[in-house]
This record gives C-alpha cells, structure tokens and sequence, in this order.
C-alpha cells in the first residue's frame, strides 16, 4: 500500500445511494487499503482526531496497515483519541477473548495511541447500567469524528441488533443466535461466544461526523443489499446509516454482488 495511493484498476466502482457512497474494490485486501488511506488521510489533517473503533475480522487487515504506517514512521496516533463499539459483558479486559484484548494484538501495542486516550467499555464491570452510563457520558465530551464499522451477516453495526432502533444509546443487549453462530469463530479461549454484550447504540453511531464502514465477503452481501438498497429500517440495523449525511461504504466484490448498481 501507497499511503495516498489505490490503483485505478482496483477501485472498479463507485456510485452514491441516497447520501451514502459506495465503492467497490476487486478483493477485501484492496478494500481494506483504501480505507487504511482514508484512515491515515483524517489523521495527518487532524492529529488531535477522535476515533470509533471496531473489532471482528473485517478490520484486521486496516488495523495492520495502520501499524504498519506507525513503525515506518509514515503516521502517528499519539495525539488520537480512540472510542470502541462494543464490548462482551462478564469478560475483562485481560481475558483473550475481550474486544479490549483483540485492539491490544490488532492495534494499540503496535502503534502509539496514548493509553489515556483510548476509551473500553469495562465488560467485567459491577453494573452494566453504570458503565453504560459512564461511556456515553465520555463519547457526549468527544464526540467521533471518524467511526470505522463492519457489518455483522444480520445487518447488525456494533451489537445492534435486528430490532434496534434509530435512537438507541449505549446499552447492555442480547446477542442474537445469528450472531453468537459468526462469532463462535473467533473465540481464542471461551467455549461459548457471551450472551449480553453492551454497544453503543445507534443513535451514537449516528453522532460521528463521518462513518467508514467495510464490508467483505459474500456472508455480508445480503446485508449489504438491505442496508444500502433497502431504506432505513430496523429490520436491518446498518440501513439507518443511510440517513448520514458522511457514510462511505468500502466493499469487495463477494460483499456487492446483489446490489443492484449502478444508478
Ligand atoms: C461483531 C462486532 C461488530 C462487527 C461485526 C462483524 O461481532 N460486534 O462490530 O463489525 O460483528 O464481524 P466480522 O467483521 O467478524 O464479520
């Protein structure tokens, strides 16, 4: 990757739905470059930028090319400020399987984030209500400036599920049998994915002045379909993301197949 530079024949397509704009890329590591450079891109003209993280697999290959832009000197996030989606309610930040955990390995122990300026969820905390409470009340102080999101094959952005609504806040939420199936995966530890997970809401998600959201592989393209095509519903959580006015969606092919593009 060129910071700066995505080759013309990777970037195959870009159209605009309502206010949203779509791009799709030949492969997911392409896809992931491109928002590696807009990443790196809002950082060098805002040093001083709060960032809304996300976990899973989508972001793992941005989080390496934004590591890898800070041991080669090409960035700094020393002065970032960082906020994550989400969180895994029971789990504490030491434990493996924590989201607090996965952005140590993926992110912060290879870059130069501030500690102090980066922002968790507590999952082993006391009272789920309490520190719901507490998170909000940081994110109200500093509000997003760029949120990174992936897509969950339900249509979920953070653990909002199927169900939630426009105005959700940051909340403790049950996880759907959908999405404790997808992430059952992922478990480094654990022998079940946890049931309750506390996220930011929608309405907070809504809050970020801008929103990358990267969705790869053909799992994600029917939620791709709805969330884009579909017009805002809670049915499929990402379409509220349409009513943004800053949302650019980066896909990979596998990701963009059933959309019916372009306009
Ligand atoms: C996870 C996270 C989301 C993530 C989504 C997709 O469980 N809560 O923030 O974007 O589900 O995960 P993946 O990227 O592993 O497909």
């Amino acid at each position: 990757m060129t910071f700066g530079a995505i080759s013309a024949q990777s970037r195959f397509e870009v159209f605009s739905a309502n206010s949203n704009r779509v791009e799709v890329f030949a492969s997911s590591a392409e896809a992931s470059d491109a928002v590696a450079v807009a990443i790196l891109r809002a950082v060098a003209e805002n040093p001083d930028i709060v960032l809304g993280l996300a976990t899973g697999n989508t972001p793992r290959k941005v989080y390496a090319q934004l590591s890898r832009a800070v041991s080669s000197g090409r960035a700094s996030f020393a002065r970032a400020t960082t906020f994550n989606l989400d969180e895994y309610c029971g789990l504490h930040k030491a434990h493996p399987d924590s989201f607090a955990a996965y952005m140590r390995r993926e992110l912060f122990d290879k870059t130069d984030f501030s500690d102090d300026r980066i922002n968790l969820i507590d999952g082993a905390a006391q009272d789920s209500v309490r520190e719901a409470r507490r998170f909000a009340d940081a994110l109200l102080r500093k509000p997003i400036d760029l949120q990174l999101l992936g897509l969950g094959s339900n249509g979920h952005i953070g653990f909002n599920e199927p169900g939630s609504t426009i105005d959700s806040r940051v909340r403790c939420v049950e996880l759907s049998a959908e999405t404790l199936l997808a992430n059952q995966e992922t478990l480094i530890e654990l022998q079940d994915v946890p049931s309750h997970a506390t996220t930011m809401g929608i309405a907070d998600i809504l809050g970020a002045r801008s929103i990358i959201i990267l969705a790869t592989g053909s799992a994600k393209a029917q939620a791709v379909r709805h969330c884009i095509e579909g017009g805002p519903s809670a049915t499929w959580p990402g379409s509220f993301l349409s009513t943004h006015p800053h949302v650019h969606w980066f896909l990979d092919q596998d990701a963009a197949r059933f959309l019916e593009k372009p306009r």
